[in-house]
């Protein structure tokens, strides 16, 4: 049976990465995002690579007007339809906190333009009775601190959502994986200061495959960021509230 993946956010390193492994197995890849050059390139390497298709599309978390033509491409494909939303952005919190203007887009980024367009996705996987749904979400949604509470919130609220698309999704054979990643080498953590543990875009990869195939319903990647969060989460608000990490 054939087997589709529209990947949201696919220049991110992790997409990418993603992306090639996919490749690899032969898929049929929908490659979305804002900038065409790049993914044009991405959709080179992928048919090189093996993929069935590869194909560049625009996708902008903050246009909805544009994921109609997205889900209309997707139901010319037959067989099983995937996403992957690696799409999301955060700013630095210094900056929102002097303009909460920028909390809009960030929310849009990283939770509502994604649900939007899984929202869209949904019917069309419940009609073929199935499908995968990856939502790349991040420990940083797991407690609100003050490095980037505003991208933790979105976060959260991902992370909420795609539980309850998982509820849903579940009834009609497909699945939902939620993954939280740690820190990674990517454009989004370049130069910030404190980071520790940093994992490589193609472990990480690697790692999401693997959750596929096993159907899990939320990982943590690297795994021990899963004992990190545990013990995070159980530091108490009084001390937690003072506390910089
Ligand atoms: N790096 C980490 O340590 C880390 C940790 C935990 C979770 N994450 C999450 O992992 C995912 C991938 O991030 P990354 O680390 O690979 O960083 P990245 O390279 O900066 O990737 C972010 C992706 O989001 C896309 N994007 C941002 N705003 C968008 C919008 N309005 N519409 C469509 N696409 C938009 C970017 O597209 P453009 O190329 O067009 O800008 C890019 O493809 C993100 O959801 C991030 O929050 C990252």
């Amino acid at each position: 049976m054939n087997t589709t993946w529209i990947i949201l956010g696919a220049t991110s390193a992790m997409a990418r990465a993603f992306a090639r492994r996919l490749a690899a197995e032969g898929a049929g890849l929908l490659l979305a995002g804002r900038d065409m050059a790049e993914l044009t390139l991405l959709a080179e390497d992928c048919r090189l690579r093996g993929a069935r298709l590869a194909e560049p599309l625009t996708f902008d978390a903050r246009d909805a007007g544009g994921f109609g033509a997205l889900i209309a491409r997707l139901e010319t494909e037959e067989g099983e339809l995937n996403a992957a939303v690696f799409a999301g952005s955060m700013p630095d919190q210094s900056l929102i906190d002097a303009d909460p203007a920028l909390i809009g887009g960030t929310v849009t980024d990283s939770f509502t333009g994604p649900a939007h367009f899984l929202q869209l996705l949904a019917p069309l996987q419940e009609a073929r009775g199935g499908g995968t749904v990856v939502g790349v979400g991040s420990v940083a949604g797991d407690r609100g601190r003050i490095g980037n509470y505003v991208y933790g919130a979105a976060k959260a609220g991902f992370h909420t959502y795609l539980s309850g698309l998982r509820n849903r999704l579940t009834r009609a054979g497909g699945h939902v994986v939620t993954v939280k990643p740690g820190f990674v080498d990517t454009a989004m953590t370049w130069g910030l200061p404190g980071l520790f543990l940093v994992a490589s875009p193609d472990a990480v990869a690697g790692d999401i495959l693997r959750a596929v195939k096993k159907r899990r319903n939320t990982i943590y990647t690297p795994f021990f960021w899963r004992y990190i969060m545990l013990i995070i989460c159980h530091i108490p608000e009084p001390i937690f509230k003072k506390m910089k990490i």
